[in-house]
């Protein structure tokens, strides 16, 4: 039975952890920037993402132990972007899975995701949240879901 999902709002002190999970050479090959980032980069970053009432940024973890993050960023038509990376030592036991769900319990109305082809435990992690194939356009695959409340 594996340990429950939890998340908790990212705070400055999670800088270092998520910087070394942005900067593993997985992650970098999943994401659109595959440059590695300098630390100096990463705060800039991370000081806007928390004043950004429009992004929400979560440590996932099980049982008190940092195993992953996830992203929800509200574009002005409000839907919400979504992202994840699992800490390399976690990969491969569903965290991945299940930190996207307990996201989505925390988002309302319509969602998308990027995955890029080839990345094919995303896009089964996409496909489990509920997330649908939309389109693919330059090595990129377009995933929407959730519900508009109208
Ligand atoms: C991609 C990533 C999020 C997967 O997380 P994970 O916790 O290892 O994935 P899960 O264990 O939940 O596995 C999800 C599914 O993918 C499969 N899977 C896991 N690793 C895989 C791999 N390397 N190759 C193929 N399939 C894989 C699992 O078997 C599972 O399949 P199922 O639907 O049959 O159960 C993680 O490797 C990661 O953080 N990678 C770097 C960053 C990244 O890619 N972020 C996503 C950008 S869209």
């Amino acid at each position: 039975m594996p340990v429950a999902i939890t998340l908790r709002p990212a705070t400055l002190q999670d800088a270092e952890l998520l910087l070394a999970w942005r900067n593993d050479p997985h992650t970098r090959l999943s994401s659109h920037d595959t440059n590695e980032i300098t630390l100096a980069q990463h705060l800039a970053w991370l000081n806007r993402v928390l004043n950004d009432v429009a992004r929400r940024l979560f440590i996932a973890e099980e049982a008190g132990t940092p195993v992953g993050s996830v992203r929800a960023d509200t574009e002005p038509d409000g839907t919400t972007v979504l992202s994840w990376t699992v800490a390399p030592l976690a990969r491969g036991r569903g965290v991945g899975k299940r930190m996207l769900v307990a996201l989505l319990e925390e988002t309302s109305g319509p969602v998308r995701a990027e995955v890029k082809i080839g990345n094919t435990a995303s896009m089964r992690i996409a496909e489990s949240a509920g997330l649908s194939l939309i389109h693919e356009e330059h090595g990129v695959l377009h995933y929407a879901g959730g519900h508009t409340d109208s």
